[in-house]
């Protein structure tokens, strides 16, 4: 087993009804002025805006609405503007992954002096040193930025999507409520599942370890999401949204990644098909994830086995039950009705792969995987295969 130090201070309040322990919450970290953030709406359309403002009578509250999918730079920047005029002392992200990212960069770059930018751009010596403290109502079961403290951001006018993080970014707590998964149109449940399903493959399909309970729970991980997929048409369904839920959570919670070895390729060749076209986060996955683990089939045969037979209890000739693990996958994702091409989203992906590939020799992402083993050429054929 792989040495491992982890920690997750994040207080996980999970189930229904819990709201009243918001404003009880809020005190015990002395919060006087906090500023809600969420996204396009959806939160005033289910009812759950005029449920927080019910619970925060007698906080001196700001209202910061409009965090995108994919959240922007520059409509996170007039966020930070505001909470620096109002004196914000908590932030609360009610949303997706979207605005509790959009949260945890706001964070930082309230009490920062220069330029945000420059933090996200990895330019030296530029680095959050401080964070307003925040929390989250959790409203899309999916990428895990609820129980972890990492971030994505995008800045559209350079088409570019940036990660960050590190321990100032955990939430203080985490509202996970499943009755809300009965008010997300089925796209979203697909995204969700697919999410959760990705990040514990990126954290599994490398190479076997001797991690044995990591490697079980990341199995039990991904057959409780088959086993509950049936959500998309049963949202309402609490024992199957309540599973989804915690399964997102757990899949990037930071437990899965400890003693073993992770590969997050997928997810970086899928944050530019992100950036260039648009396409959701997880349906980018869904668009990659197959492609390299045929690209990678040697150095990950070993695991795909062991994936196939645990997950998917295939049965056969070794070589078999690798290939079949894969198209498994696929169907998996296409069952949810999510298209997994570019082709499919997008006709204007004509030089995709070789940008992609400059984009990662740029970064100096040149030797990627578990074993270092893939390189910018793979890069560009793995994308080249997923048009
Ligand atoms: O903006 P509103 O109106 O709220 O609508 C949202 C949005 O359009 C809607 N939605 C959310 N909750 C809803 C709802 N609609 C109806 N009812 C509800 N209860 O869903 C749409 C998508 O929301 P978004 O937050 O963008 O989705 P998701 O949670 O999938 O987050 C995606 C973002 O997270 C990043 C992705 O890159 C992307 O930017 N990720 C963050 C990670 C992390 N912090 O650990 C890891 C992930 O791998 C991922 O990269
Ligand atoms: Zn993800």
């Amino acid at each position: 087993m792989e040495n491992f130090e982890v920690v997750n201070p994040t207080r996980i309040i999970f189930g229904k009804k819990q709201l009243s322990r918001l404003p009880e919450l809020l005190s015990s970290f002395n919060v006087k002025r906090p500023m809600i953030v969420y996204g396009g709406g959806s939160i005033k359309r289910i009812g759950l805006f005029d449920e927080i403002m019910d619970c925060l009578d007698g906080f001196e509250l700001t209202e910061f609405g409009g965090v995108e999918a994919n959240p922007d730079f520059d409509t996170l920047m007039k966020g930070v503007e505001l909470a620096r005029t109002k004196d914000t002392d908590f932030i609360l992200a009610v949303g997706g992954g979207s605005v509790i990212d959009g949260v945890k960069f706001m964070s930082g770059a309230i009490p920062y002096k220069s330029d945000p930018w420059d933090v996200l751009d990895k330019k030296e010596d530029c680095n959050f040193t401080q964070a307003i403290p925040f929390g989250a109502l959790l409203t899309l079961p999916a990428t895990g930025s609820e129980a972890n403290s990492g971030a994505v951001i995008s800045r559209r006018e350079y088409n570019e999507k940036r990660l960050m993080g590190g321990p100032l970014f955990f939430p203080k707590f985490s509202f996970c409520d499943p009755t809300v998964v009965a008010t997300l149109p089925r796209r979203q449940i697909a995204n969700g599942l697919i999410d959760a399903y990705m990040h514990t493959l990126e954290q599994y399909l490398t190479f076997p370890s001797d991690n044995i309970l990591q490697e079980r729970q990341a199995e039990s991980i991904l057959t409780t999401l088959i086993e509950i997929s049936g959500v998309i048409d049963d949202p309402g369904n609490y024992k199957l949204a309540s599973n989804l839920m915690w399964c997102a959570t757990h899949a990037l919670n930071g437990n899965l990644r400890c003693g073993v070895v992770s590969d997050w390729t997928t997810h970086m060749i899928g944050h530019e098909l992100t950036a260039m076209y648009g396409i959701d986060h997880a349906q980018s996955l869904a668009i990659i994830g197959p492609r390299l683990y045929e690209n990678q089939f040697e150095n990950k045969r070993e695991k795909l086995i062991q994936y196939g037979k645990r997950v998917w209890n295939l049965a056969g000739d070794d070589d078999s039950i690798a290939r079949q693990a894969i198209e498994k996958t696929e169907a998996f994702f296409q069952s949810l009705g999510v298209k997994t091409k570019i082709s499919d989203y997008t006709q204007k992906f004509s030089g995709t792969d070789e940008t992609i590939k400059q984009v990662f020799i740029d970064r100096g992402w040149v030797e990627m995987g578990e074993r270092k083993a893939i390189r910018p050429d793979d890069v560009q054929a793995i994308v080249k295969a997923a048009f």
